[in-house]
């Protein structure tokens, strides 16, 4: 296959595709439906809110006041309800909802009636404590299920939740509360991870003396390590036990905002992209039923953690709407063997398999024997999420763990859009398969790629993904900040969503993803923006400028690099490396470990003062750099290549 690009390298992705056919279900035509969808948007989306439950229909199905989008307004409803009380009357009452597993193989089982049950009291413990429709919640759990159990409690009484990563530290999680102004923290005296304790109470303990706003913690007990419970501070068991069986759910209005959850983007500060309650419930609603083609006997298992969106939007919201049994997995995948995903999906019978390419391209390096060994036979269809997907990596997943029957849908989307935008439909017709292609966008969704014009670009043509309709999915705003949202999304290309992605259009219309266009990292799969990464550098008492880049990584995608400029008077060290490295994971998050650290006297910069991140990427990736004419100071490189090969 041969292409010619007009701007930037050829996709190696694209490149090494070959067309592997995979039959899947054949119904309706996904052609002729996405037609439709496109030529009246709001008549196909007003079928589509049909299978939500609803207190009062909507008057109106969009209001659309570019770049603002409304769905449903008019409408009542609650996103409890439409996850558990329209199971509890049905014979769903009884099956599963989460079967959970932790890394060290123990399991629990809450039925779909227990979780309504665990959902009602907890959220009778909110309301105790003061929380009222509105207010802010911010949630900093590991994954056990108590924490969609608060989401939930959250989103029945009309509290906004905001989930925060408990793999994030005590800086990122100031900041987050900070800027949601949450009432109450929920969290947990510990979690677990790889065998070692995260001290999450900790955490919190060392964030209240900067967030002023915080009334109450409540402290769900998992890890029973030792926690000091000061004056705001309640158990959850103790608050729990007293509180009612049933809390009458908040009816809200359509654009209520469910949540808050905070991403990153090209500014130093985390972003809180809103979602309100129906547009995106009937998004999911949808999507997962054409995506994932869920049925009753379905046992899905999404291997995201619940504090990024995939985990909100297919662990908790989607799989719940639609009554079926997931298995949630609190654990990594490689502890205490690099085996737990097969073990799980083994055990528990998992139809359904959604996970990130970094967690495939690390299992593929231990070799077949190991999935081999488990009987994976209950699988039907995998899915893959966060990434790009190598060929390579598709194959195997194909092959090895899917043994030719299973399709692969790998599905592109972001926080903002809250949902699956691209992605083959198995559950509305055949899609030819093309490893390491996203296929189509789902119908309703009009994605796609355009040159620094806003021009669509001729197949084969590498250029910027765009949205030109608005999909129910789409984020309200950012928290508190309509110009950044105005600013980030939409000033690119006028009156159309720009989500920072490079993609191609080849010459049967499939959609190739090639990477980020901003500044933004995904490191393993998590999003990480660059400026963020640098202000924490910088907070360090030894360090004076930072600039962080990445590096192509085989197994995590993208590896962190920083160069660093320490303060007059400061030698640069091992010591201080490590002492450096600690503090990032301190104040960030071990997610945010970097991986090399270089000091130099001066970074490359712009005339403007602009930071060249495409130099220090070129110059760690052993590319070519390119053209230069921008550069301030020559010698900077020079430095920048110094420290790099001296480290090598
Ligand atoms: C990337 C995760 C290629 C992309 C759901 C996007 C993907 C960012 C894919 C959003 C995919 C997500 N193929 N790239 N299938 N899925 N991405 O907000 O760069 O954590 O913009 O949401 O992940 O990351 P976020």
């Amino acid at each position: 296959m041969m292409y010619i690009y007009l701007s930037g390298p050829p996709s190696k992705l694209y490149e090494e595709s070959s067309e592997v056919k995979v039959t899947v279900r054949p119904g309706m035509a996904l052609e002729d439906m996405s037609k439709e969808a496109l030529s009246d948007p709001e008549k196909f989306w007003a079928e589509q809110a049909r299978g939500l439950d609803w207190h009062r229909q909507w008057d109106r199905v969009l209001d659309w006041n570019p770049p603002f989008a409304r769905w449903f307004s008019g409408g009542l409803l609650n996103a409890s309800v439409n996850c558990l009380d329209r199971h509890v009357t049905t014979e769903t009452k009884n099956k599963a909802a989460i079967i959970w597993e932790s890394e060290s193989g123990e399991s629990r089982t809450l039925t779909y009636f227990q979780l309504y049950r665990y959902v009602n009291r907890f959220a009778n413990v909110l309301k105790g404590l003061g929380v009222q429709k509105g207010d802010r919640v911010t949630i900093y759990m590991p994954m056990v299920p108590e924490l969609p159990v608060a989401m939930l409690a959250c989103a029945r009484i009309g509290a906004t939740h905001s989930v925060v990563f408990s793999g994030f530290s005590s800086q990122a999680l100031v900041d987050r509360v900070n800027d949601a102004q949450s009432k109450v923290i929920v969290t947990a005296d510990g979690g677990f991870r790889k065998g070692k304790l995260v001290d999450l109470k900790r955490v919190v303990d060392e964030s209240l003396a900067q967030t002023p706003s915080v009334q109450h913690v409540v402290v769900f007990r998992r890890a029973g390590n030792d926690v000091r419970m000061g004056p705001k501070d309640v158990w959850w068991h103790e608050a729990i036990e007293k509180a009612p069986m049933f809390c009458p759910p908040e009816m809200v209005e359509s654009t209520h905002p469910l949540y808050i959850l905070y991403t990153s983007g090209t500014t130093g500060k985390p972003k809180g992209v809103m979602h309100g309650t129906a547009g995106y419930l009937v998004h999911l609603y949808a999507t997962a039923k054409w995506v994932f083609d869920f049925n009753k006997s379905d046992i899905f298992f999404c291997t995201a953690d619940i504090g990024w969106v995939t985990g909100h939007s297919y662990i908790v919201y989607a799989p719940l709407m639609h009554g079926i049994t997931e298995i949630m997995y609190d654990g990594a995948p490689d502890y205490p063997r690099p085996d737990r995903y097969w073990a799980v999906a083994e055990k528990h019978g998992a139809t359904i398999l959604y996970t990130t390419p970094t967690a495939l391209r690390m299992y593929m390096k231990y070799g077949d024997a190991i999935p081999n060994s488990f009987d994976l036979s209950f699988l039907r269809l995998l899915g893959t999420v966060g990434e790009p997907i190598n060929p390579e990596v598709w194959q195997w997943y194909f092959t090895t763990i899917g043994k030719e029957r299973c399709p692969i849908i790998d599905t592109w989307w972001q926080t903002e859009t809250g949902g699956i935008m691209l992605s083959a439909c198995t559950g509305v017709d055949f899609v030819p398969m093309k490893p390491g292609s996203a296929t189509f966008p789902v119908p309703g969704v009009d994605a796609v790629v355009v040159d620094d014009s806003g021009s669509p670009v001729p197949p084969g043509t590498k250029g910027y993904l765009v949205v030109r309709k608005p999909w129910p999915g789409m984020l309200l705003s950012l928290w508190g900040d309509d110009e950044k949202y105005r600013k980030t999304y939409w000033s690119k290309f006028e009156g159309v969503y720009y989500p920072g992605d490079y993609a191609l259009v080849d010459k049967d219309g499939y959609l190739w993803l090639l990477g980020r266009a901003d500044d933004v990292l995904k490191v393993a799969g998590h999003r990480l923006g660059t400026m963020e990464l640098e202000s924490a550098f910088v907070a360090h008492k030894a360090i004076a400028e930072a600039a962080v880049a990445s590096r192509p990584d085989s197994t995590k995608g993208e590896s962190i690099i920083a160069f660093l400029v320490a303060k007059e008077g400061v030698a640069a060290s091992d010591a201080l490396r490590k002492d450096i490295v600690e503090h990032i994971r301190k104040t960030v998050g071990p997610i945010a470990t970097p991986d090399e650290v270089y000091f130099v006297g001066k970074l490359p910069k712009t005339r403007s003062g602009k930071i060249m991140r495409r130099l220090l990427k070129a110059i760690a990736s052993g590319d070519k750099i390119g053209d230069i004419t921008t550069l301030e100071d020559g010698a900077a490189i020079d430095e920048v290549r110094h420290a790099y090969d001296e480290l090598k």
